[in-house]
């Protein structure tokens, strides 16, 4: 299924609003972007956030791209609270600062290789990512989940049964995590 079969399949008055909050940590953001889509279809609106590979959380800022008609409907209808001035000037900033951008979404894609190799030795199944988190499964994952917390590192739990999510970090937490997740399987064994 194509990109644009899917939207096709869905009423035109029916909005449709695409997430593209990993966008940056892809391979190939370019080709992976669903925009293209907001100039075909007056109901498709893209969602961008600056709490990811611009390392903006805590300034809550992100934007929309929509076609004009929709903005104008959404302007009507949204809080009536504007984006504070210093968020604006962090988020305009960080747009171009695109060499920061680049840097994290290749540090984190050298990780997120690492982890997959471990993984595929490990014999431990897992979703491939293109995004700076890993889903896998191991039985009694809580077990390790925990196992993780006590050593200092929090992975999402409780998604899926067994199943756990973890946020791919800096070189040296990969290095840590790996042996505390290897010996836990070897304790399993
Ligand atoms: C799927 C997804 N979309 C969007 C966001 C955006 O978050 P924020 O509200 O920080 O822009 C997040 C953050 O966790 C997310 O996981």
């Amino acid at each position: 299924m194509t990109r644009d079969s899917t939207v096709c399949q869905v009423p035109k008055d029916t909005l449709v609003f695409i997430d593209e909050a990993y966008l940056d940590f892809a391979d190939d953001p370019a080709k992976t972007t669903c925009l293209p889509l907001v100039k075909r279809y007056q109901n498709v609106a893209v969602l961008r956030t600056f709490s990811k590979a611009y390392g903006l959380a805590n300034v809550r800022v992100g934007f929309a791209v929509m076609p004009v008609a929709l903005a104008a409907i959404l302007q009507k209808i949204r809080l009536p609270y504007n984006l504070n001035t210093l968020a604006q000037v962090a988020a305009v900033a960080a747009l171009r600062d695109q060499d920061f951008v680049r840097e994290a979404a290749a540090k984190n894609a050298v990780e997120r290789a690492k982890w997959e190799d471990f993984f595929d030795q490990q014999g431990v199944k897992y979703f491939k990512s293109q995004a700076n988190f890993i889903y896998f499964t191991v039985k009694n994952a809580d077990e390790l989940s925990q196992a993780l917390l006590e050593k200092g590192f929090q992975v999402r739990h409780h998604l899926q049964p067994d199943w756990l999510r973890l946020t791919i970090g800096p070189a040296e937490d990969t290095t840590v995590m790996q042996a505390l997740v290897a010996d836990w399987l070897k304790q399993q064994a």
